[in-house]
């Protein structure tokens, strides 16, 4: 049953969210304004800010500030090895495994470790994303000697072949879009360019098969109209602005560590170099938050990208920030979901948009989309990724109130959105043959159970490891997989590494996010599992999980005095 605007005011408790527990110095500031009744602007301003999170994801102003300080240093070859302070024999087990690891990428990839460098030099993005797979003080070295393929010219089923004729299984799940598995989407390409290539490059006029693909859209998300767009980053664009356009109301609410495109109006933070205006980046899960919203009279939309559910108010997790082990993910559908119903209910409380984002999960959780899974109803809703059948896309879905763009008794009032491409005949062909697979009875049915199946796989993977004696387990949201260490480490990252030398394909994020495709069979998932469980095993023999090494709280504080010392030539460094 999807869920309504309330008719009663009743919440739900949030029972297993991790809110920041009340009491605070802040909270006794709060409670000390309401009782000598300082002025509404003030409240407001302080009630804002204990609505913030209170790492740095949630100040995002400050994150942007920090990162300018940080100093860029590395380790020279003795530390590489020992960052932890771990001894002789230790530190000669790693450079054994190092240097292997090196060799076999080189003998197994030639080609393609040279065409990927060559690639690296011109293409900046391929030169960004390698400098980032592993913590700074690393990256040079392992920049230089454990090279990463980033070629591949052929697929088949879930396999990848590089430019050596080597086959290793997608871990890295085309950044989502790929959810029934690489064949399925050369059908829809193959078949949707043979539907509109009659009419090729026309735009402006659309191509019929337009109209079907917004009934089907219509259909599945439960809202009235559709516009389409070119990426995810382009829908969220446009689900803002109508949002402000119709409420008059300046700031979006978003929450912390959420991605929603590389747009500076959501993307608050490091990467972004200004500072991002009229946005608030709240907690999530937090009845602080839900305070702010009943109160302020400035928000026009809250963005929610369902995925945060893994892993609420973190940033995305990626390899490059494991400094320790203390990455954290754990999915409570019951919790999200009481969340969502209380957004609802004070969105439309105050009339504010309440947005979807669901360009990453989008069908990937249920037919009709985190809508339909979480039972929630959204005022827009944004799609993109798999729904193109393979091509770029991205489309936004709302009810006729949210998605006018003009006014009839203001003529001059209007909110412009185009797109030169918005509508390309070869990409809503392929969204057709998306939509109407999605509508197979086999296809729907498949969606029962998919959860449970999924659990079931993580755990198994889970049992293999434990089973294997490594530090190493899986958290998931269906088919979503992040990993967790559960052994204080300064090396985690290395893992990533040992996944690859085993025939492993992995996004830049590394061990940050696998994302398995639902055409998975069984004995594929069962060599990935074979495979991860002895790449864990092989980097555990080579040392790098150190049973003595410092706690997580020590690793980090031992890289903040590196910061500092770096910055600062006075400070005086402590070991390890
Ligand atoms: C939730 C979410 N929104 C928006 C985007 C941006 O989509 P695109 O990369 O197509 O611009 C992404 C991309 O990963 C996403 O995950």
């Amino acid at each position: 049953m999807i869920y309504s605007p309330p008719s009663n005011t009743d919440r739900l408790s949030l029972p297993e969210a991790e809110p920041a527990p009340r009491g605070g110095l802040g909270d006794a500031l709060l409670d000390l304004a309401h009782a000598v009744n300082l002025p509404g602007r003030a409240l407001a301003r302080l009630a804002l800010s204990q609505a913030k999170h209170r790492s740095l994801a949630g100040h995002p102003r400050w994150a942007l500030r920090l990162s300018r300080l940080l100093p860029f240093y590395d380790y020279p070859d003795d530390r590489f090895f020992r960052a932890d302070g771990a001894p002789d024999d230790i530190e000669g087990r790693r450079r054994a495994g190092f240097a292997r690891l090196a060799a076999e990428v080189r003998e197994r990839h030639p080609n393609s470790l040279e065409f990927a460098r060559a690639l690296a030099a011109s293409v900046s993005d391929v030169e960004f994303i390698n400098a980032y797979r592993v913590p700074f003080q690393f990256r040079n070295r392992v920049r230089d000697e454990l090279g990463v393929v980033t070629v591949a010219d052929h697929s088949a089923g879930p396999q990848l072949r590089d430019l050596d004729g080597q086959w290793s299984y997608d871990l890295g799940g085309s950044y989502g879009v790929n959810l029934f598995g690489s064949d399925f989407y050369k059908g829809c390409i193959e078949r949707g360019v043979e539907r509109a290539k009659q009419l090729g490059l026309v735009l402006g006029p659309y191509h019929p098969v337009v109209a079907d693909n917004v009934a089907r859209l219509q259909a599945l998300s439960g809202l009235d109209e559709v516009s389409f767009h070119m990426s995810g980053t382009e829908a969220v664009m446009q689900a803002v602005r109508l949002a402000r356009y119709h409420t008059g109301r300046s700031h979006v609410v978003r929450f912390a560590g959420a991605y929603h495109g590389w747009w500076d109006g959501v993307q608050a933070g490091p990467g972004n170099p200004r500072p991002a205006h009229e946005v608030y980046t709240l907690q999530e899960l937090d009845p602080r938050t839900l305070a702010v919203l009943d109160r302020r009279r400035d928000i026009a939309c809250v963005l929610v990208n369902p995925l945060q559910a893994l892993n609420p108010n973190g940033t995305p997790p990626g390899d490059a920030a494991l400094v320790a082990s203390d990455r954290k993910a754990s999915y409570h559908k019951h919790a999200y979901t009481a969340w969502l119903v209380q957004l609802r209910e004070v969105c439309s409380r105050r009339g504010i948009a309440l947005i979807f984002d669901e360009v990453f999960l989008g069908f990937r959780l249920a037919v009709g989309g985190a809508q339909e899974y979480f039972g929630v109803r959204a005022d827009l809703v944004t799609y993109g990724k798999t729904l193109g059948g393979g091509l770029p896309v991205g489309a936004l879905c709302g009810r006729h109130r949210w998605m006018r763009r003009f006014r009839d008794d203001r003529p001059s009032d209007i909110c412009f959105a185009r797109g030169t491409f918005n509508s390309h005949p070869y990409v809503m062909a392929t969204m057709n043959e998306f939509l109407r697979h999605l509508d197979q009875p086999a296809v729907r049915a498949a969606y029962v159970g998919l959860e449970a199946q999924w659990d079931a796989r993580a755990a198994a993977l889970n049992e293999l490891l434990a089973r294997a004696g490594v530090p190493v387990r899986v958290a998931n949201m269906v088919s979503v997989f992040t990993t967790l260490y559960t052994q204080p480490s300064r090396y985690n990252w290395m893992l990533q590494f040992y996944l690859r030398a085993r025939g492993l394909s992995l996004s830049w994020v590394g061990t940050g996010r696998y994302i398995f495709s639902h055409d998975l069979t069984d004995a594929d998932y069962a060599t990935i599992c074979a495979r991860f469980v002895d790449a864990a095993a092989a980097m555990q023999a080579d040392g790098w999980w150190w049973d003595q090494s410092p706690s997580d709280r020590q690793l980090k504080r031992s890289v903040l005095d590196e910061v500092l010392a770096a910055r600062f030539p006075f400070w005086r460094r402590r070991a390890p």
